[in-house]
């Protein structure tokens, strides 16, 4: 039986298209700007999301350090969700390889930040305060979408208070796909975006970071700095390649798969969120925690197993392995319930 891993979209294998696109990949010293491959997904990419300039960077991670350190300087403040990856998940890089200060905000429940609480955030021009300079925004988080709407008023208020904007778009194409918007409507305004390739996409590696040329000029010494640069990566571009044309709108599938997991955790009596992508969130009785961990991991699956549950669905999954999944967690339940009726 084919494994079933629900802990993330970053699993999966390249399949055997993905991996003769790379092997075919014409390559070059990247540092000398020689790579066609590279050179011709940071074009793609910055056309696809309608931004004058691409770079490619190694991970998520570095590509939103080098973004926020393009747009502050030291001392400098990013408004930023409490929730956030660049916020709570990158080991605190901006704070100490940028010496930027975060001003973190309750995310809401909907994954926004609220609007008049980042504009009562921003510092006002004196010399107690560190000087605001970017709004920071995350879109998918935690699997929500942020709507256009929002996203237009988060611009409108940085353009008013002359602050920069970023998008850590790691998984923007499941939002896009969700909207049923192109993904450069859903881009248009910020100043920078990044978006991963090693996600929902399907890549081994690799992160695309699209904005204003000066900010990309800018982001290209500090990745140097960050010791991103690489040479004959053409053969990680080509998978990038390969993923935005054949791996978009399929995403659709894994969005349907985890309805189809969080319906049958409900069934299974289970509090689970609304699904809106890829990302499935249930509330799991304290005490079920480790035998259901054990449940799964005898029944072939794996999964980040606490009381907030996560599961994530991807392209390594396919319809059968959900019903399979869904079956696994029935089991377990339907078995506690009648065991605490005994
Ligand atoms: C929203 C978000 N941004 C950024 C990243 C960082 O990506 P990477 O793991 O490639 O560093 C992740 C990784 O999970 C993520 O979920």
């Amino acid at each position: 039986m084919k494994p079933i891993d629900l802990r993330s979209d970053t699993v999966t294998q390249p399949g055997a298209a993905m991996r003769a696109a790379m092997a075919a990949a014409a390559v070059g010293d990247d540092v000398f700007g020689d790579d066609p491959t590279v050179n011709r997904l940071q074009e793609v990419t910055a056309e696809r999301l309608g931004m004058e300039a691409g770079l490619f960077f190694p991970s998520g991670t570095q590509s939103n350090c080098a973004a926020l350190m393009a747009h502050c300087q030291r001392g400098e403040e990013v408004i930023v969700g409490q929730e956030a990856h660049t916020y709570r998940y990158e080991a605190g890089g901006m704070a100490v390889l940028g010496s930027i200060q975060p001003q973190p905000l309750q995310n809401l429940p909907d994954g926004s930040l609220d609007l008049a609480m980042v504009e009562g955030a921003i510092k006002p021009d004196d010399s107690h305060f560190a000087i605001t300079r970017l709004i920071a925004l995350e879109n998918t988080i935690g699997g929500r979408v942020l709507s256009r709407a929002y996203m237009a008023d988060a611009i409108a208020l940085a353009r008013r208070r002359k602050l920069s904007i970023h998008l850590d778009g790691a998984r923007i194409f499941n939002a896009a796909v969700k909207l049923g918007m192109p993904v450069k409507d859903l881009c248009a305004g910020f100043d920078s975006v990044s978006v991963c390739l090693s996600k929902g996409l399907g890549t081994p590696a690799g992160t695309v970071l699209v904005g204003h040329r000066d900010v990309i000029d800018r982001a290209r010494r500090i990745r140097k700095m960050l010791g991103g640069t690489m040479r004959q990566v053409g053969v990680l571009a080509a998978a990038g390649l390969y993923a935005l044309e054949h791996n978009v709108d399929r995403l659709a599938q894994d969005h349907a798969h985890a309805q189809m997991l969080a319906d049958g955790l409900a069934r299974a009596g289970l509090k689970v969120d609304p699904v809106q992508t890829n990302m499935v969130f249930a509330a799991i009785p304290a005490d079920s925690v480790a035998p259901l961990a054990r449940h799964l991991e005898a029944n072939g699956i794996k999964a980040l197993v606490s009381p907030r549950l996560r599961l994530v669905t991807h392209l390594d999954l396919d319809r059968a392995q959900v019903e399979r999944a869904v079956g696994a967690f029935d089991a377990f339940f339907k078995l506690r319930t009648a065991t605490a009726a005994d």
